[in-house]
């Protein structure tokens, strides 16, 4: 029984599967590093508060040194007998530097510890993120650049709409990576506290000094209430959400790359090296990546669902049920920072075919809305000049010609007021860059927008 760090009162061993079943060795060794730093920064605060002895604290802190170099060399041994990443090091820690290892665990509980690695390895891998969406902005502010006059139909209901600008299109991405990164530097805010010295839930008994592990570890401040502290999970939730939606934009624009390279819009074609082929019908070009992409945002929100149904019922303060809260989230990192980089690498070689996508901007009656402007400029009000395009619209469906190619005869049946002119000026370059203003279309928008990016981008 004495093998167990807890066994004290145990009088018969753990069941076989229950050992392994209970274990969390697996999810949370990755959290070594994190771990080491905590325990390093609670055993000198020990020291500092008297509370343990200089040369316990010396061989601590080699321990803890040899430790991490085991771990980072593949010679550490994790066992699920020791439960989880906390135990196993505390327990070889023992076992290299004897007595001095056993006087780590004063003051403190797996239970702030645990919280307080998984605030640091998230809080690094959240700036990883952040770090990795800004990546993905950049070289979506380069393609941007490359077309801002490049001119594509604009879609509601997916139906074409009005004539856009690519390099438009592809700026709406780095405004929803902009709040993205922006979610996960406001989570980082909020859970930038220590909950060391939390303990098991009350706090503890000795003079500890928590403000100088929560400098040390690189924390705002220390948590405010021990209860709060070991129970909160708040992070984890927030951080999920934030994944969540990013992935859900990703996946958004992973559903346009996948229609844009069907042989039906034929707009884009996406790098050999980023696709696959199929085993049987040889002709096949899939875009896995976008599709993957896509498929990947199902199980990044599932884990935002886990974590919020986990802790729903949970009365204060730690319950087991809160160790399930690592699975998901590291998941989640994991898989949205693939998503990011895939992305990044992917689109830089993505061919466009400018031709195929002005041609299907100038088809489908994309610039109906400016002939129905043009008229309310001559003096008609917009209902009616709407009506009166609606009927124009009707005339073309019927001969199968478009909006320009209506004689001076058809357009004066339809309404005194329609003039060839009017119909003659449509052209798709004119849409878009009659739409000049802030967060318009045109161009020289999509210029100015550029320029504030790449700005903004460098300084970050
Ligand atoms: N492995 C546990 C977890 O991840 C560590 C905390 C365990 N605390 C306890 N009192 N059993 O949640």
């Amino acid at each position: 029984m004495s093998e167990k760090p807890w066994g004290g009162r145990f009088e018969s061993p753990t069941d076989e599967f229950v050992e392994a079943f209970n274990a969390s060795t697996d999810i949370d060794a990755r959290m070594y590093a994190e771990d080491i730093a905590g325990s390093k920064a609670h055993a000198r605060m020990l020291c500092d508060r008297g509370i343990l002895a200089q040369e316990d604290l010396n061989a601590i802190l080699r321990g803890l040194d040899e430790i991490e170099g085991e771990i980072k060399s593949g010679e550490f041994a994790f066992t699920i007998a020791l439960e989880d990443v906390h135990m196993n090091i505390e327990s070889r820690l023992t076992e290299k530097i004897g007595d001095a290892g056993k006087r780590l665990h004063t003051a403190r509980s797996r239970n702030d510890q645990v919280t307080t690695d998984t605030r640091l390895y998230l809080r690094r891998r959240s700036d990883a993120m952040v770090a990795r969406i800004r990546l993905l902005q950049s070289v979506l502010v380069e393609l941007a650049d490359a077309h801002a006059d490049t001119i594509m139909p604009g879609f509601t209901h997916l139906q074409t709409a009005q004539p856009v600008t690519f390099g438009h299109h592809l700026l709406a991405y780095v405004e929803m990576l902009e709040r993205d990164a922006g979610r996960f530097l406001d989570a980082r805010k909020r859970m930038n506290q220590c909950p060391l010295g939390s303990a098991a839930l009350a706090g503890t008994t000795f003079p500890i000094n928590r403000q100088m592990t929560a400098e040390a570890l690189g924390f705002d401040a220390p948590t405010a209430n021990s209860l709060d502290a070991v129970s909160d999970r708040d992070y984890i939730m927030e951080l999920l959400a934030a994944a969540s939606i990013c992935a859900v934009h990703l996946s958004r624009f992973s559903e346009e790359l996948i229609l844009w390279m069907s042989a039906q819009f034929g707009f884009i074609d996406l790098p050999d090296a980023f696709c696959t082929g199929s085993s049987i019908m040889p002709q096949k070009k899939n875009p896995d990546m976008p599709e993957l992409v896509r498929g990947k945002s199902g199980r990044i929100i599932g884990g935002l669902i886990a974590i919020l149904t986990t802790v729903k019922g949970l009365p204060l303060a730690y319950n087991k049920d809160m160790q399930e809260d690592k699975t998901a989230v590291f998941d989640a990192f994991d898989n949205l920072e693939g998503c990011l980089k895939v992305f990044a690498d992917m689109l830089p070689g993505m061919q466009v075919n400018k031709e195929i996508m002005h041609k299907a901007a100038s088809s489908g009656f994309a610039t109906a809305t400016d002939l129905a402007d043009a008229l309310v400029r001559a003096g008609v009000p917009f209902r009616k000049a709407h009506a009166i395009v609606g009927k124009s619209v009707a005339h073309c469906i019927h001969e199968n010609i478009e909006l320009h190619e209506m004689d001076a005869a058809t357009c004066a049946d339809i309404d005194s007021r329609l003039t060839t002119d009017m119909v003659r000026s449509l052209c798709v370059e004119t849409c878009v860059a009659a739409r000049n203003h802030i967060g318009g279309t045109a161009p020289d928008q999509v210029r100015i927008q550029v320029d504030t990016w790449k700005k903004r981008l460098e300084q970050l």
